[in-house]
């Protein structure tokens, strides 16, 4: 369902002929507020608020991405699948961005090559789900959707679609890239650009650029579940002059994915366009290599990251969702191989990672499915521990 248009004065920019048409199209994934006079009112606060990145800071990121697509250096992109707002504080931001880090500084220092530092962090606040309700022990509630809209809490109530967490997802993203902005070497803040009524009042116009910007994030992502070419998420970003990225993976033709690509790097411009392949060990070896053909062929000079995670996600026999880390490896393995027999570049890794030493994945310290409620705390897919992903790491290393 698109949502209908915000009743805001302010909305979104002062950019004449280009108010807010993204919601004139198609978008899925979005919440169903309990509130929409309180969405409104919130929607117009939310264009008031500053924003968290600079059009200088998105310039520079795109001009490191575009030496990743050349071939001279490479992505570490990690982090959570869904921040919590609890976790939000600068101690919290500091860890993650260490964990970032330290997995960054092993790939320079095995590859011999600088690493562009990104993480799922100050913003990644909103989950797509494939079903709208779902079983919380014998219960069937509406789907947990991110701190953004709901609460996970198993009850009811929780679940509710809050517009009021719009202004907390705000507040917390910009306690966390506060943080991040103190650190001595920067961490680039990326997110899954999901919810309209929170991405669209953050695009801002830059007078000396004379251009739209996605003032919510550095890197905005659409998803598996809303990358439709004529979809709303996919003709906001191609409106903002941010680097954006797409997931891909083998659902859909290559043709649909070459009009996402049209749409977002229609100039092909290196650095603007980051491909994240989400193939699944199974299809990568031989899905990827024509996809990546096709896209070359097309002209576009994109970044492509491998997502080991999302294709290899199932429901472990204690109940708990889980990832084996040898799957991922796979997939890994699969990922530069097929690229490399498409002569592309692998650009990197996004992951799903924990600062903490969590037990949400199988392999490494995780010894079997058993062990993974000693720690598993994610509020949505399960993560790799610092360890588990270090080995993620090695495997991409010795891949390339
Ligand atoms: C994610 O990155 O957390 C996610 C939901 O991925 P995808 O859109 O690829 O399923
Ligand atoms: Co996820």
């Amino acid at each position: 369902m698109t949502p209908s248009r915000p009743e805001t004065k302010v909305l979104p920019t002062s950019r004449p002929g280009r108010q807010s048409h993204w919601y004139d199209f198609h978008a899925a994934q979005q919440p169903d507020w309990d509130d929409p006079q309180a969405r409104d009112e919130i929607c117009t606060q939310l264009a008031e608020r500053p924003v968290l990145v600079s059009v200088d800071e998105l310039r520079a990121l795109r001009q490191e991405l575009a030496a990743v697509a050349a071939g001279r250096s490479l992505v570490l992109q990690a982090g959570d699948c869904a921040e919590s707002f609890a976790q939000s504080t600068p101690e919290h931001a500091a860890a993650k961005a260490d964990t970032v880090a330290t997995l960054a500084d092993r790939l320079a220092a095995d590859t011999g090559t600088a690493v562009v530092r990104i993480g799922r962090i100050a913003g990644q606040y909103a989950k797509p789900r494939s079903a709208p309700t779902e079983l919380v022990g014998e219960r069937e509630l509406p789907s947990f959707r991110g701190h953004i809209v709901n609460d996970p809490a198993p009850e009811e109530d929780a679940r509710r679609h809050r517009p009021q967490r719009l202004l907390q997802a705000y507040e917390a993203s910009r306690t966390t890239a506060r943080a991040l902005r103190e650190r001595p070497q920067r961490l680039w803040t990326s997110h899954e650009a999901l919810i309209l009524d929170y991405e669209v009042p953050l695009v801002r116009f830059d007078e000396a650029a004379a251009d739209l910007f996605l003032g919510s994030t550095h890197l905005p992502w659409v998803g598996e579940r809303t990358r439709q070419s004529d979809g709303a998420h996919v003709r906001l970003l191609a409106d903002v002059v941010n680097p954006v990225g797409c997931k891909v993976s083998g659902s859909g033709p290559i043709e649909e994915l070459l009009r996402v690509c049209e749409r977002l790097d229609p100039d092909r411009t290196p650095g603007r366009l980051t491909l994240i392949s989400r193939f699944g060990a199974d299809h990568v070896a031989r899905q990827l290599p024509d996809v990546a053909s096709a896209v070359r062929a097309a002209g576009h000079p994109v970044v492509w990251l491998c997502d080991p995670m999302h294709g290899n996600t199932y429901r472990s026999r204690v109940g708990l969702k889980t990832r084996q880390l040898s799957v991922i490896q796979q997939e890994v393995r699969g990922f530069v191989t097929a690229l490399r027999a498409a002569g592309v570049h692998p650009g990197g890794l996004h992951l799903e990672v924990s600062a903490q030493p969590v037990t949400e994945c199988v392999g490494a310290e995780v010894a079997d499915e058993e062990q993974l409620t000693t720690r598993y705390t994610t509020l949505c897919d399960p993560r790799l521990s610092p360890r588990q992903a270090a080995e993620v790491v090695r495997t991409f290393t010795e891949g390339l």
